[in-house]
């Protein structure tokens, strides 16, 4: 396969989700656009460090308590700390994790996704949320991901780069409908409720320079990604709120403008 064209002259949400985290690969259009989203929504960096912190919390609860030992991560960013196979790995190192994104940078980077303990297994297949079935009919998933055994899928901070249009309910069916009993879903959006203002023009910068999407409420966001699955305690909650250990100050939930949650296939 042709490796796919690095555009720097557009701005692309996984190099913007990069900028935030404080990491390198990004470019001038990338960070031009992030700015502005910060000047509706100053806040926006926190949100970004507690929705990985979240991802990060999830992968421990679902490996240590839950019993998961596979995983398929698709909208998985540029490789920064605390990728989902070195959560996974570091408690249980036969765990085994596809990584799934559409941005070239990520297949540029994927190297750093591979670096799998010998015990487990970690690929990474360069592939769009919107085409689900590609997804899981590509020869990486299936000789990597036993379709037999609980799987978790990963779906954080990425369905609100699907547009309704892109018939995101389509997706959830097709992606949660491959999943044997017992699987997980782990979930995370950016929710308008709290700040619509705010998030709509942090929505705007994005969509002045080619990105799609669409803001959801957390109940919108409940209903497409969890419907039909056992919502794991506390239920669906602010990123910076879910599964928190210990104290400590806590954004406020007009700063984080995001939900996030784990459910079970039953
Ligand atoms: C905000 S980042 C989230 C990264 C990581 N999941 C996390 O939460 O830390 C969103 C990622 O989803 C990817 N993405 C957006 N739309 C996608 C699509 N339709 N198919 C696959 N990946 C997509 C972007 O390229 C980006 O890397």
């Amino acid at each position: 396969m042709n490796e796919p064209k690095i555009d720097t002259t557009k701005p692309h949400t996984a190099r913007i989700y990069d900028y935030y985290l404080g990491g390198k690969d990004n470019f001038e259009p990338d960070r031009r656009t992030a700015e502005r989203a910060a000047q509706s929504w100053p806040a926006v960096r926190t949100a970004v460090r507690e929705n990985r912190a979240f991802l990060g919390r999830a992968v421990r609860f679902l490996v240590a308590e839950a019993g998961i030992r596979q995983f398929l991560d698709i909208g998985t960013g540029l490789p920064s700390a605390n990728n989902v196979h070195e959560v996974a790995q570091g408690l249980v190192p036969s765990c085994r994790v596809v990584y799934v994104d559409n941005d070239p940078i990520v297949l540029a980077h994927a190297r750093a996704l591979l670096t799998s303990s010998p015990e487990g297994k970690t690929a990474y297949i360069h592939a769009d949320l919107r085409e689900p079935e590609k997804i899981l009919a590509d020869p990486v998933t299936t000789a990597t991901l036993d379709f037999t055994q609980p799987i978790a899928l990963m779906l954080v901070a990425v369905l609100h780069f699907v547009p309704d249009e892109a018939q995101p309910r389509h997706i959830m069916d097709t992606l949660v409908g491959a999943l044997p009993s017992g699987s997980y879903l782990v979930g995370s959006h950016v929710t308008a409720e709290h700040d619509p203002d705010t998030l709509a023009g942090a929505g705007r910068a994005y969509q002045e320079r080619g990105l799609t999407g669409q803001i959801r409420t957390s109940d919108e966001f409940a209903e497409l990604a969890f419907r039909g699955l056992e919502m794991v305690d506390p239920g669906l909650t602010l990123v910076s709120e879910w599964r928190l250990g210990g104290a400590g100050p806590r954004p406020l939930p007009w700063e984080v403008n995001a939900y996030g949650g784990v459910a079970r296939k039953p």
